[in-house]
């Protein structure tokens, strides 16, 4: 291969997998299995070693991904979250030993081999015995604070009764949801016909970042621990020790584990594990190999990205062939289309298959997959299966590649596809299978916000076909209402009033309520603030929506698509008729915009009001709320417990306020 081709396939592979990253870290919708995705790094890690002269620091083959979102604090963790380094075949396990007696000088090694838990990795702080937080691993070194969205695993102590306990310990483990937890989610949302969640492993990833803590509640997460991160005394000689520690405190620990004296055992014991992996509560994809000793850790260290002390052994995915016999279209809840392969029928990892996910319309294109393909597919623990490869010597010669259909399947309109996505939309909001989606987002708390309308209402609602969009919202009467179970007069009542109330709300609440492809709350905030009026935005070509801050062209796209379509206009017309009135007003509180332009960073927990009204008060006033510090950062927002903001503000140089000097710089 050419230079310069070497050089466009490895950015190439770097892209891609990097995105693969987005998808399984930060949003916990990964397009392919666990398997295809070490199969796809493995690749860049030996095209990068062949080629050393493209060696990038910023390679994801260098990176450990960032789970980090918005709406979260974040808390440098004491000691780096790593990853692990995989392998697949005992060769792997053997040069892992060898490595360690060359480093430390000694033949006999001790390891411990317990599972390796398919969830999300999460590092517990406690400090005098008392829990104080719970943060997600982030990019290793900040992570998410996350420590409300525990308060559901009620046998986790928040206190460490023990006089052995440490001063400061952070320990680590891995969020995870029971198989018969997440059957029953499934099985509620089958019901109301909603979209099925993938697996175990991206529902727990989902829900641990929940800022609605009433979904959260309804969904039960659980918690094994098995890393010592930080801790302030030498306690432990151990890691067995360690174990053995966390059940003497009552804490959740890893339920089995295993001791070896070389790396011939390990492989042994490996297998044992691998036959026993669906007795466990927790879906586990391999196992885990540590060194015992806690010194010997301490002195073999660590690469940039993972111990070297420890190894994960993944269990390989199992794989069959057979034959798709056609390529349907599933539509989701936000209008993406994806295909779906109708498969020959064939045993495979404990299930039938029949249906096997092809992601995306580049996915067909790239494994050239057509109607009548013979396949090898593959499943990995629960995953959906994926089309691994296409045995295009079983092909027919006449068989014709497949064309991805430019209509949506199911209402017929012309779906859309924003330059650099992969996923094609329908952008109808009256699509049948969107409708009930697109209602849950309209009415909920950070869009209109109308109080009585949550999911099963709005349910019963699509069910009984007394609403097919968010227009038919203000066309209902008590009678309707009266019709659904647990509604009475007053409840009614109540209901009819909150839906009309709604019309005069902001109308940022409404832009974000339309649920506009790439329009979350900030763009709709800034929409509304620079334009003011619905009908301007309406209005707006591209180029003047670009102009606007904060909005940069994929979302001037997005919105000038949305507002073109027909059936959009036309709802929007039918919500003016009924009396929608925004006014020229973004809020209803205060206009005053004094922090126009001006950053704020808010950090440690307030006390005169929550974080939610903080964010509220300056976006009103014109200001803008980010999540960490930069040398762009007007204020800093002080409470209490305030963590590595703070110091990171002191040497910035970054103005600090407290709640008073807060309220000080509102009333001016
Ligand atoms: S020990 C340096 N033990 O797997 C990290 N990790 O693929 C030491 N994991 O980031 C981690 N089960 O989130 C360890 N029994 C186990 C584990 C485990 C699952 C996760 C962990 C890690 C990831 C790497």
């Amino acid at each position: 291969m050419k230079h310069i081709d070497v050089e466009k396939l490895i950015a190439k592979q770097r892209k891609e997998i990097a995105r693969h990253d987005t998808l399984y870290h930060k949003i916990a919708r990964p397009e392919i299995t666990d398997h295809e995705y070490d199969r796809i790094k493995r690749e860049l890690v030996d095209l990068e070693s062949q080629y050393p002269e493209f060696l990038d620091k910023g390679s994801p083959t260098n990176q450990i991904g960032d789970d980090r979102n918005e709406g979260f604090d974040t808390y440098l963790h004491r000691r780096p979250m790593m990853s692990l380094d995989n392998t697949y075949n005992e060769e792997d396990l053997n040069g892992f030993e060898k490595r360690l007696q060359k480093l430390l000088g000694v033949n006999e090694l001790i390891y411990v081999i317990e599972p390796k838990i398919d969830g999300v990795a999460i590092s517990l702080t406690y400090e005098k015995g008392d829990l104080v937080r719970a943060v997600t691993r982030g990019d290793g070194i900040k992570g998410d604070v996350v420590t409300k969205n525990l308060k559901g695993i009620d046998y986790l102590p928040t206190h460490i009764n023990d006089e052995s306990c440490p001063e400061v310990i952070e320990i680590r483990g891995e969020i995870y949801m029971t198989h018969s937890e997440f059957n029953r989610i499934n099985k509620e949302r089958k019901k109301t016909s909603l979209d099925l969640y993938a697996n175990p492993r991206n529902l727990a990833a989902g829900t641990i970042k929940q800022i609605d803590l009433n979904i959260s509640d309804n969904r039960k997460l659980d918690i094994v621990l098995y890393g010592l991160g930080y801790c302030s005394s030498a306690l432990f000689t151990y890691q067995h020790e360690f174990y053995e520690a966390l059940k003497g405190w009552n804490m959740p620990t890893v339920e089995k584990y295993w001791m070896a004296n070389s790396i011939i055992e390990a492989c042994y014991i490996i297998k044992k594990l691998e036959n026993l992996r669906d007795t466990f509560a927790y879906s586990t994809d391999g196992a885990v190999v540590k060194l015992d000793a806690i010194d010997q850790q301490r002195e073999s260290g660590a690469t940039s990205k993972s111990p070297r002390w420890a190894i994960a052994y993944k269990f390989a995915a199992e794989q069959a062939e057979t034959k798709i016999q056609k390529i349907n279209m599933q539509i989701g809840r936000t209008g993406t289309l994806t295909p779906v392969a109708e498969l020959d029928s064939v045993f495979l990892a404990g299930s039938t298959i029949s249906h096997a996910t092809l992601h995306n319309e580049d996915e067909i294109k790239r494994k050239d997959i057509r109607e009548g393909d013979s396949v090898i597919i593959e499943k990995a623990g629960d995953i959906i299966p994926a089309i691994v490869r296409v045995l295009t010597e079983k092909r027919k010669n006449e068989t014709p590649p497949y064309i991805f259909p430019h209509k949506c399947p199911s209402c017929g309109t012309q779906t859309i596809r924003l330059s650099g996505e992969a996923a094609r939309r329908c952008p109808n909001l009256s699509c049948p299978p969107q409708i009930r989606s697109r209602i849950e987002h309209y009415t909920s708390r950070q869009c209109m916000n109308i109080e009585g309308l949550g999911e099963a209402v709005v349910d019963q609602l699509v069910s009984k076909n007394l609403i097919n969009n968010f227009a038919d919202l203000y066309k209902l009467n008590i009678n309707d209402l009266l019709s659904l179970n647990n509604f009475a007069q007053k409840s009614s009542e109540n209901l009819i009033q909150a839906i009309e109330s709604s019309k005069k709300c902001e109308l940022w609440r409404f832009i974000h309520g339309l649920g506009i492809h790439h329009i979350g709350l900030t763009a709709s905030k800034d929409l509304a603030r620079s334009l003011q009026t619905l009908q301007t935005l309406i209005d707006a070509n591209e180029d003047d929506l670009m102009e606007l801050d904060g909005i940069g062209e994929i979302m001037a796209k997005s919105v000038n698509n949305f507002f073109s379509q027909y059936s959009n206009k036309k709802i929007i017309a039918r919500l003016i008729t009924y009396g929608m009135n925004f006014g020229n007003a973004t809020s209803t509180q205060d206009t005053s915009y004094d922090l126009k332009g001006k950053s704020f960073v808010l950090t440690g927990t307030l006390i005169s009001l929550t974080r939610e009204a903080a964010i509220q008060l300056i976006e009103n006033a014109g200001g803008r709320v980010k999540t960490s510090i930069s040398k762009n950062t007007d204020f800093i927002l002080v409470g209490e417990s305030a963590g590595s903001k703070l110091t990171h503000a002191h040497k910035l140089g970054t103005k600090i306020i407290d709640e008073k000097e807060f309220h000080e710089l509102l009333k001016n």
